[in-house]
């Protein structure tokens, strides 16, 4: 049977706006009613009906009922420990380079934000195995992980101190969000193929430069580089377009940094390992039309 993807379906994830902007996250259930304020909306209203419709309460009031995006669905999800967010969940993938087939090691299941991310960026060949060490998140992680990857067959959690040790070899990506990451670097390092990228997110500078002490103690991580993002949206209407009051300003650092065969005869600013000016690269802040990024 082939399903008409511009309908609602029993079971679907919608999102029901109202004229003041006010958001909504529901499971569309058989005999399921949605009550707000502005009204009751019954679920079988919308199965079977248009996604992108305009649905009117018992009381009168007019929704927009969509289908939630990853980044909708995380922001309202129920949670236990802190969240990724998705202004930090997009950069995560781009940084860490994680592509479809990939396995991924990813440290801290919480409440699933991040996983779920990860899942959908590997595809269905590739693999996320996550290692979290208290067993009661896992309930509410796998809930909120069904509900916007299905039956994610490619996740495999195993309950346990990621700080203690990865038996897995030859892994392409390793993302973490647990608060002692540098506790990880050497297993970390042990388990990730040449190339491969560690990242890993921090809400504290401190923890920044603990860690990125720790990869150059390792020897074995090179292109270490700490980033972070600010979000801000715009207002823009007729008579007026400014950037909106309130942004998403901090909420973490990314740190990345790839795999390389050991540091043995110094480092690349040693004049005594340095290339012959010939074999090195142009390099970005050297391009002719001198772009800043
Ligand atoms: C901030 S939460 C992760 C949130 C998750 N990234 C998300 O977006 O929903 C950190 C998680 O790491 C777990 N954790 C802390 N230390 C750990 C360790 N040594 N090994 C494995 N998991 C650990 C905690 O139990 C918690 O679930």
């Amino acid at each position: 049977m082939t399903v008409d993807r511009n309908c609602f379906q029993e079971g679907d994830l919608a999102l029901l706006q109202d004229r003041k902007g006010r958001r909504h996250l529901l499971t569309l259930l058989d005999g399921g009613v949605f009550h707000s304020h502005q009204g009751r909306l019954d679920h079988e209203r919308l199965i079977g009906h248009s996604v992108g419709g305009w649905y009117r309460t018992d009381r009168g009031h007019v929704l927009l009922a969509v289908r939630p995006t990853l980044g909708d669905f995380v922001r309202q999800m129920p949670r236990g420990p802190q969240i990724i967010y998705p202004k930090d969940l997009g950069l995560i993938i781009m940084l860490a380079d994680i592509f479809p087939g990939a396995t991924v090691i990813e440290g801290g299941l919480g409440s699933g934000s991040l996983t779920s991310a990860l899942l959908r960026a590997v595809g269905v060949h590739g693999r996320v195995i996550n290692y979290e060490i208290e067993e009661s998140w896992l309930p509410k992680a796998k809930a909120n992980i069904q509900k916007v990857v299905g039956d994610a067959a490619n996740l495999e959690i195993k309950i346990g101190d990621i700080y203690e040790g990865i038996s897995e070899r030859n892994i392409d990506r390793v993302v973490l969000d647990v608060p002692e990451p540098w506790q990880a670097v050497s297993t970390v390092g042990d388990c990730l193929l040449m190339g491969g990228i560690l990242l890993s997110f921090l809400p504290t500078v401190i923890q920044v430069q603990k860690l990125v002490l720790a990869l150059e103690a390792d020897t074995r991580f090179q292109l270490i580089e700490t980033t972070e993002t600010l979000l801000r949206t715009w207002h823009v209407t007729e008579r007026s377009v400014r950037p909106d009051h309130r942004m998403v300003a901090h909420s973490g650092f990314l740190i990345t940094a790839v795999r390389c065969q050991p540091r043995v005869i110094g480092t690349p600013s040693d004049p005594s390992v340095e290339p012959p000016a010939e074999s090195v690269a142009g390099n970005e802040e050297d391009d002719a039309d001198g772009r800043d990024e």
